[in-house]
Parts: structure tokens; sequence; C-alpha cells
């Protein structure tokens, strides 16, 4: 029997995933699926890669420990893979993998041990210990060269990942270096004569400049004193493995390299290679380190490698976490049904181009080419034929004296017209299922459901059916239409597996649909006489108002309780100001924060003057605040309450005294947005302009701008109230904050 291995990315345990994410493991779930309907034995891997520096800082971060931050993750994707249908339960992957598995940690130090043995194909040891001095990105987990950063401002700070935008750690270190400098050619080589290697071809061509652009040699090791959470490097236990050597191992470790075990319940000879699917994002570590690892390892190479293009919000920016424009997965699926989902990615995004996510398009397609296509030419059909043929597949068949009547209404009195169109349009479909042209092969399959609906609209069923002459007529469309949908079903089980079962047993069909290879398809196997069974509606149409309405005040309900569990927390602190912060259906492209109001100087600080007047005291801005029990508050605010209030980290780029005002300091501060806030504090009996100039302090950003002394203050700082006159100490940060960052 053929074999196809098949993998996704394995994803990050620092946080939870969102619709890029779900992205890989829809495309990856639709091509197993159509693979297995092939009758080709699959295995479709998916994962999680836990370990590292950002999963370190994530957990700390959370309070808990690595292994504890990686459970959590897991915990959540199972649940999520379980309520889109991608888990084993519901026929998609085969293994969730973890590389904090033990057979893992066996199997990536046999790779370690195969590489570290080899020469390169330049005759040199290809592991070496040498010293890496450099900048290190934890969200990449990636080294990063001069062109990969921006410089700071200030030449004392670190510079700032290009991706990210989150400070670089400085890496000193003892460090074990592959040398895929002497890789160069011999990728070069693999490139040219597996044209297919890497797909699509723009990133074929991207990855072949890259490496003739010149490799250097990559640090595949971190000292344990700096990255404890990893595999260590055998025999030197002192290091640990660089987290992408020991995350793109599991492709191989998962199905058996290094440990008998697991290759005896997988099998590594009998599915390596794999196919590897990822975001173009990761192409270069996939399509250049790997080869090069895998060609110092002895191990075969993969069976290609074919990247996607990113998710972007409505105004063009990759979605992530790091912006806050992720789309919130608990409130896609409980507003869409999943297959409207596994459907809009596929057919709204052309494989391998980015594309533009909005709940407004989502809403579009579910109900024209769902709720109104194949929802209602299924339950439209299956509805005639429970009225007007008393429940029974009809004949498709019009006998010689009724053709001329047949034809009187439109009807094709050819069968073999609609089969013909209906059989091109499958082998159109299935060639463009094979080139990952998902968008274009749903267009097919759409072109059917047109034609039949075109077919119904023409004939009038409902006309046929008072004209008892022309019941063979009635018939033949009604048998046309069903079986159509039966093909459809085959079709697109793969892209939708729920909604065509549910067709599939409203036609009161058996077979399994998984092991129905629509290339075998056959028109007019639907048995005349068969009963259906019950019509269900499929997609109910969604009220784009009110879904959208919905949307945002899950959006917001969402945000607040994760941000207070802390448990959406992103490469450990670094930049995690908005974690929880999701995309909201009416405004897509910007970050979820109350609008545009600013804060007043005199509701910032105690002591400012008589008409400035004195706000409440702020209150610490910890969860514990919320929780009843918590001592020394006399009100307590519900945690919805405190998160209306955004506090952000602000620098003080300039500041002046106010004439005639001995209270009032004119402030501008950088909260990391286009233009620094005018600021009013009431802090000059106490803090010098010069004392204020740079300093990091916290800013709440949304209260109402107002004027004083006619200057407007758009923001309040946030000080202590110290002692009997109130004294205000502002309230600052001893570690280096990025500004705008988000305190909550
Ligand atoms: N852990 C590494 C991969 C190691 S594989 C040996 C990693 N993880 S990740 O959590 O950052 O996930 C990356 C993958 O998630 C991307 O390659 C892509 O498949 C998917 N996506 C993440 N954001 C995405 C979009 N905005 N759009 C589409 N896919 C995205 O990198």
């Amino acid at each position: 029997m053929k074999t196809f291995y098949l993998t996704t990315p394995i994803y990050y345990a620092n946080s939870l995933p969102h619709l890029g994410h779900l992205y890989t493991m829809i495309v990856a779930d639709t091509i197993a699926r159509h693979k297995r309907q092939q009758g080709i034995e699959t295995f479709f891997l998916t994962g999680t890669d836990e370990h590292g520096i950002n999963i370190e800082r994530a957990a700390q971060q959370n309070n808990r420990t690595p292994k504890e931050q990686a459970d959590y993750v897991v915990n959540y994707f199972k649940k999520m893979t379980a309520e889109f249908g991608l888990d084993t339960e519901h026929g998609g992957y085969d293994i969730f993998m973890r590389t904090s598995e033990p057979f893992h940690y066996e199997g990536v130090s046999e790779f370690w041990r195969r590489a570290a043995r080899a020469k390169t194909p330049k005759g040199n040891e290809a592991i070496y210990k040498g010293h890496y001095e450099g900048w290190f990105c934890a969200a990449c987990a990636a080294y990063k060269t001069e062109d990969e950063y921006a410089k700071p401002k200030n030449a004392a700070d670190p510079p700032t990942c290009l991706i990210h935008d989150i400070a670089l750690d400085r890496i000193s270190e003892d460090s074990y270096f592959f040398r895929l400098s002497d890789y160069g050619d011999a990728l070069l080589e693999l490139y040219e004569s597996r044209p297919d290697f890497v797909q699509p071809e723009t990133r074929r061509n991207e990855v072949t400049s890259f490496v003739r652009g010149g490799l250097q040699d990559l640090s595949v090791s971190r000292l344990k004193t700096s990255v404890s959470w990893g595999v260590p490097v055998p025999d030197d236990p002192e290091h640990t493995m660089y987290v992408w050597f020991d995350a793109l191992t599991n492709y191989i470790t998962a199905i058996g390299f290094g440990n008998e075990q697991q290759n005896r319940a997988v099998g590594f000879e009998k599915f390596w290679p794999a196919l590897h699917l990822v975001g173009k994002d990761i192409l270069r570590f996939h399509a250049v380190y790997w080869p090069a690892f895998l060609m110092a390892a002895g191990v075969d190479q993969p069976r290609g490698i074919v990247a996607h293009g990113m998710w972007l919000d409505p105004n063009g920016r990759k979605m992530s976490k790091t912006l806050g424009n992720t789309i919130d997965l608990d409130v896609l699926s409980k507003h869409f049904p999943v297959d409207a989902i596994r459907y809009f990615c596929l057919r709204e995004m052309v494989f391998g181009q980015d594309g533009r996510f909005g709940y407004e398009a989502l809403i579009d397609r579910t109900n024209s080419d769902l709720a109104s296509g194949l929802g209602n030419l299924s339950s439209r059909t299956l509805t005639m034929i429970k009225r007007y043929i008393s429940g029974r597949v009809p004949s498709g068949v019009i006998s010689e004296d009724k053709l001329l009547l047949a034809k009187r209404t439109g009807v094709d009195t050819d069968a073999t017209t609609i089969a013909g169109f209906i059989e091109h349009a499958r082998v159109q479909y299935l060639q463009e299922l094979e080139t990952y042209s998902f968008s274009r092969a749903l267009e097919v399959a759409w072109s059917i459901i047109a034609r039949i609906d075109k077919m119904i609209s023409e004939a009038k069923p409902w006309e046929l059916a008072k004209d008892v002459n022309q019941s063979q007529t009635l018939s033949a469309v009604l048998y046309r239409a069903a079986e159509t949908l039966r093909w459809l079903c085959v079709m697109l089980y793969p892209v939708m597996p729920a909604a065509t079962q549910e067709i599939w047993s409203q036609l009161n069909l058996s077979e399994k649909l998984a092991e129905l290879d629509p290339a075998n398809l056959k028109w007019g196997e639907l048995k005349e006489g068969a009963p259906i069974g019950e019509v269900k509606a499929l997609f109910p149409r969604i009220d784009k108002a009110k879904t959208i309405e919905e949307i945002n005040r899950n959006t917001e309900d969402r945000s607040q309780e994760t941000e207070a569990g802390g448990q959406r927390s992103e490469v450990g602190g670094q930049k995690s100001d908005d974690g929880g912060t999701s995309m909201r259906a009416d405004s897509p492209g910007e970050r979820v924060r109350p609008s545009g109001s600013h804060a007043t100087e005199a509701d910032a600080v105690p002591g400012a003057s008589q008409n400035e007047t004195k706000p409440p005291t702020p209150q610490h801005a910890t969860e514990a605040d919320a929780v009843p029990g918590a001592t020394g508050v006399a009100n307590f605010v519900d945690i919805a309450d405190f998160t209306k209030v955004e506090l952000r980290v602000g620098q003080v780029l300039t500041a002046a005294r106010i004439p005639k005002s001995d209270k009032l300091l004119l402030l501008s501060v950088d909260i990391g947005e286009e233009k620094p806030r005018q600021i009013l504090a009431g802090i000059a009996e106490h803090y010098t302009p010069e004392e204020m100039v740079g300093r990091k302090i916290a800013v709440v950003a949304n209260l109402k701008p107002r004027k004083m002394r006619g200057h407007e203050s758009q923001g309040m700082l946030l000080a202590a109230s110290v002692g009997e006159n109130d004294k205000p100490v502002l309230a600052t940060f001893t570690e280096d904050v990025p500004n705008g960052a988000r305190l909550k």
C-alpha cells in the first residue's frame, strides 16, 4: 500500500493558537483526508514545540513550570482540535507530537550524535565548538544579523526584531556550531535536481537566492545556564540544543527515528519522507537548515516543503499575538459552523499568497456559498423528493415518448450532458487539489452547484409536479440534483467533513465518505427507489448585524477573561502586553482598546490645584484586587471594570513648568503611538523637569482629554500618594520595558 506522511509545524507552547495556526491545520487536514480517500495510508502529524527561552519566559510569567506551561497549551490545543474536527477521533491528525516526550529526547540525541560524527561535503566536521556573539530573538527563536533587526534610538538599548518588534537578547557564550557554510552547493544541487522540493515556485526562488547569497555557520546550542529548558547536548550536558535543531527533528522522531518502541508503533521506514506544510514565515528553517542537518546525519530528504501565505487583518498586517489582531478561536467556533470556517479558509485564501481576514467576509461567504449555495441545493432537492416522489430516489430516465415534453420545459433530455459537465468539473477539481489550489478547486465545485441550481430554476419542479404528464421530467430533474449531491459529498468531504457527512446521511447513504475516491465516482450510481433520510437544514443564514455585535461583545469578554487569567502571554514577558487581545468584528484592523479618550493631569496626581479636581486614588493593577477577600480595598470592582482602564508604559520625552502654576508640569510622553501624548501632571513641587525627562512611567491612556490652564491633557500618570501631604511618588519600572506596553 502506498504511504504518505504529512506534517504541520509544531506550534510554540508559549501561547494559545489563533486562526493562523488553525489555518495550517485545516489545510493539512484537507490534504490528509484527500489522500486517505485515494486509498493511500496517510500519517498526519501536528503538535507542539515545547523547549526554549520563549516557553521558559511564558512559564515564568504565568507562574508555571515550563512543563506546566506546555501542558496548559497542549490541553487547549487538544480541546480546540476536537472542536474543529481535526483530532484523531474525528479522522484528523494521527499524532499530536510533543518535543517533551522521552522518545523525542532519545531520537534527537541520536540525530545530533550522527551529525556530530559527520564530515561536511568539504570534509570538515559538521558540528564544532566555538563562541557565539550576537543577537537573538526569543519570539523567532532565531539569531539575527544586522539586516534583520532595527537599531535602537538610544545606543545603550538593544536592537529590536523587525518581525516582532521586541528587544533582542545579547548572546555571548560558548556554543556548538553547525557548519552550514559548507552546505551551500549541496543545497543548491538539491533544489536544482528536485524542482518541486520547495513549493510554490516563488518560495523556491526565494530560498535559492538566499542560499546563493552565502550561508553562515549556525549556533546550535545554548549554555544550560542561559536556556535550561531543552534537550541536553549528548556528552556535554552543560549545553542545551538550539530549539530549531530539536524541533525540526520531531518530524523523524515522531515516526520512530532513534527509538525502537516508537518505530514499532509508527514506522520510520514506512512513512519517511514527509511533506512539510509550513507558513512562509518559517520556510528558511525547513528548506535550508533542515535539509542540511539531514544531509549531515545521513537521513533522506523530505518529500517536499510547501509554504502557504499569512493571514493578515483587513489593514494588511500579519495576524499575530504581538500585534493584538488575532482571531480568537473560541469566538470563531462559537459563531460559525466549523465547516464554514474550513470552507472560508480554503476558498478565500489563494494558497501560497497572503489573505485578509474579515468577519464580514466570512459571514457573506457562509450565507452566499453555503446557506444559499450548497445548503439550499441540498435541502430543496431532498425536500422536493420527499414531497413529490414520496421520499424515494426517483428514476433518472425519461422515456422516448416523453422526451419532447421534457425538452419543452427546458430540461436537457440527454442526461449525459449534465453528467459530462460534472465529470469534467471533477477532473478539474482534482487537478487543482493536487497543486494545493484550494480556492480554484472550490470555485470549480461551486460551478457544479450553479449548474444544477440553474437546471432546477428552469425546470421548475413545483410546476412539473402539477402535471401528471411531466412526472418523468420531474423525476429526472430531481434524480440529477440528488446524484449531483452525492458527487459533491464525495468531492467536498476533505474540505467539509461534517457537512458532507450530514448530506450523505440525509441521502441515506452508508458507505464511508472517508474511503471513497472521487476519481472513481460514476454517474448514475445513486440507486433508484432507495428511501432518503430525514431532511434537515444545513448552514442556517447568519444575521450579519446581530452576529457582528455579538462577536464584538464576546471578543471583549474573552480578552478580559484571558488578560485576567494571564493565560495568553507570548514570548515570556517581552511583548506580552496584548496577549489576549483579539480582533473585533466591526473594526477588524484595530486592536481592541477603548476608543480615543485621554486622561487629565488633575485626575492623575494627588495634590493638584482646586479646579484641577483630585481623582479617586488609583488601585494596584493586579488581579488580586478583584478577588473577594482581598484586603484593604473598600469597593471591589469587577475585572471587567478594571480592564476598561487602559494603562500603558510611557517615556517622558520633554518636560516644562507651566507659567503661574506651582504644581503643574507639561510633559510630552511617548506611549508607543505615532505621536507623543501631551500630559499635564501635578508633580512640579516634587519633581523637576530635568528629573522627568527620559523616565519610564505608568500612564492611564484612555481618560477623556481635558483642558487646564489652556493646555489639553491627554493622559494621566500613576503615582503613589505618600504621607499626610499626599506626596506623589511616581510608579516606575525597574526592568527595561518597551514604550506602549500594556499594564494589566
Ligand atoms: N515552533 C515553530 C515551528 C517549528 S516546526 C519544526 C513555530 N511555531 S509557531 O507557533 O510560531 O507557528 C508557526 C506556524 O503557524 C506558521 O508557520 C504558520 O504555519 C502558522 N501561522 C502563524 N501565524 C500565521 C498567520 N498569521 N497566518 C497563517 N499562518 C500562520 O514557528
